[in-house]
């Protein structure tokens, strides 16, 4: 059909000019491919960098509950925070813009009995609660996501593994865990040697980009921030040793400590809750930080149950003005089961404590006991069920001044630290945080 000449030239041709250029325009589709995917992983980075976007929420959490067990999420949670650079982190300036009059700002311990006890100005009403970050591996990630607050532990003094596993329960139907985990914890020692290092890279970690001169120095190593320090007990341990270690041991490296007397999951510690017991147990613990030799010293809250009759409240508030605590956090996770539960009958009836939506009206209803019986002077932290920032403000309008989470955080990720703050000037509608907390009436 063709002429030889006609195929001899049309071999030549494509010889000489044609596989060049088809080469070439292959090379080229590459380099536009790649150019492109490089553009896309850049934008899609970006953009899973950014706290507030949805992929969090509605894609990769979802994915990860599908994929794995309680525990395990939790754990590759807290392996991925141990890199600030991998997660995503609230865009310095933000909370300016969103909160240009300072009405978020908040003042705890105020009025502390303590003179070198300083008062501390956080940037938000909203801290993470005790049990996400047991080993302070996830600090710097967690101050990153937008929280002021960042409170690691519960830590013991000697490590230990904490209860058999399963230990870990998701109940999702009703935005609730049960854990008994049990004070699985790595020990002072081990956690003392992180926060060492976490301070001696100051310089690396530190974000040049936030004015930090003339603040004082604090150890969340950000303006208006704190780092807290949860202390617990070893399981078979005698209590006050533990806790006197624990302010010894790890008071130097905190901006506030925490005695956890509430965890349901450790024999014996909420027996600590008794008015005689707590009473020895908070007057040795706050002689003990007193002896700290640093010019500032960190305010000490004991952290109660939900689960507390009237009589409890009161003996515990009694407990804690003689002995010149600092403040009170309610409050743990409880152990009831509210009939409104809606997961699977064998998950619910699972021994440990139950968090999340569920505890909330547990919590708001020892909150308010508890400051009727405080009074206005003492700072309440509240804690149970907030996930948005109208529970915050239930919480604030019971009696507290400052709140914390941490199963909320664990269903909807980093956006709920924006959403709350965002929330919560909705519902001050013009108003101050500091108008509406902490007052008992
Ligand atoms: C898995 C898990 C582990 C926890 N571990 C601790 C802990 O070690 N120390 C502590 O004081 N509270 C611990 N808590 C309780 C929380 O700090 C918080 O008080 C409770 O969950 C209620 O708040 P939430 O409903 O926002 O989770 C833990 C909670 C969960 C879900």
């Amino acid at each position: 059909m063709f002429s030889r000449q006609f195929v001899s030239r049309f071999r030549f041709h494509a010889r000489q000019s044609n596989t060049p250029t088809l080469k070439s325009s292959i090379g080229g589709k590459i380099t536009a491919i790649a150019t492109l995917a490089g553009v896309a992983g850049v934008a899609g980075f970006y953009y899973y960098k950014d706290p507030n976007a949805a992929i969090h929420e509605y894609f990769i959490l979802p994915s990860i509950r599908l994929l794995f067990d309680g525990e395990t999420s939790h754990k590759l949670a807290i392996e991925t925070f141990k890199y600030p650079f991998l997660n995503p982190k609230e865009k310095v300036g933000w909370i300016d813009e969103i909160d240009p009059h300072r009405q978020l700002a908040v003042t705890l311990f105020a009025n502390s009995p303590n003179p070198k006890v300083k008062p501390i100005t956080l940037r938000a009403p909203i801290g993470v609660a005790a049990g996400l970050d047991k080993n302070g591996d996830a600090i710097d990630t967690l101050f990153n996501f937008g929280f002021p607050y960042v409170e690691i532990g519960s830590i013991t003094p000697e490590p230990q593994p904490g209860n058999p596993k399963p230990r870990f329960f998701r109940l999702e139907k009703d935005q609730a865990v049960i854990n008994r985990y049990g004070f699985n914890s790595e020990g002072q020692k081990a956690v003392l040697a992180r926060l060492k290092v976490r301070l001696a890279q100051i310089g690396g970690l530190l974000d040049t980009s936030i004015p930090i001169v003339g603040q004082p120095i604090n150890n969340s190593l950000r303006p208006e921030s704190a780092l807290a320090i949860s202390l617990g007990k070893n399981k078979t341990a005698e209590a006050i040793d533990d806790y006197i270690k624990g302010v010894r041991t790890l008071g130097p490296y905190a901006d506030i400590l925490v005695i956890n007397v509430s965890s349901p999951n450790t024999p014996g510690l909420r027996n600590l809750q008794a008015e005689a017991e707590l009473r020895k147990l908070l007057t040795t613990v706050v002689e003990e930080r007193n002896k700290l030799s640093q010019d500032v010293l960190p305010p000490i809250l004991v952290k109660v149950a939900p689960d507390l009759t009237e009589p409890e409240v009161e003996s515990i508030a009694g407990a804690v003005k003689d002995s010149k605590v600092d403040g009170v956090i309610v409050s743990n996770t409880t152990v009831a089961r509210p009939q409104s539960l809606k997961s699977d009958k064998k998950i619910v009836s699972e021994v440990g404590g139950l968090s999340g939506k569920p505890v909330k009206p547990f919590s708001i209803q020892a909150l308010k006991l508890m400051r009727k019986h405080l009074g206005d002077d003492i700072t309440i932290i509240g804690c149970g069920g907030i996930s948005n920032g109208e529970d915050a403000v239930d919480f604030a309008r019971a009696g507290a001044d400052f709140v914390q989470l941490y199963t909320g955080f664990a269903y909807k990720g980093p956006a709920i630290v924006g959403d709350i703050k965002k929330g919560i000037l909705r519902e001050l509608d013009g108003r101050n945080w500091s108008d509406i907390v902490g007052k008992s009436k």
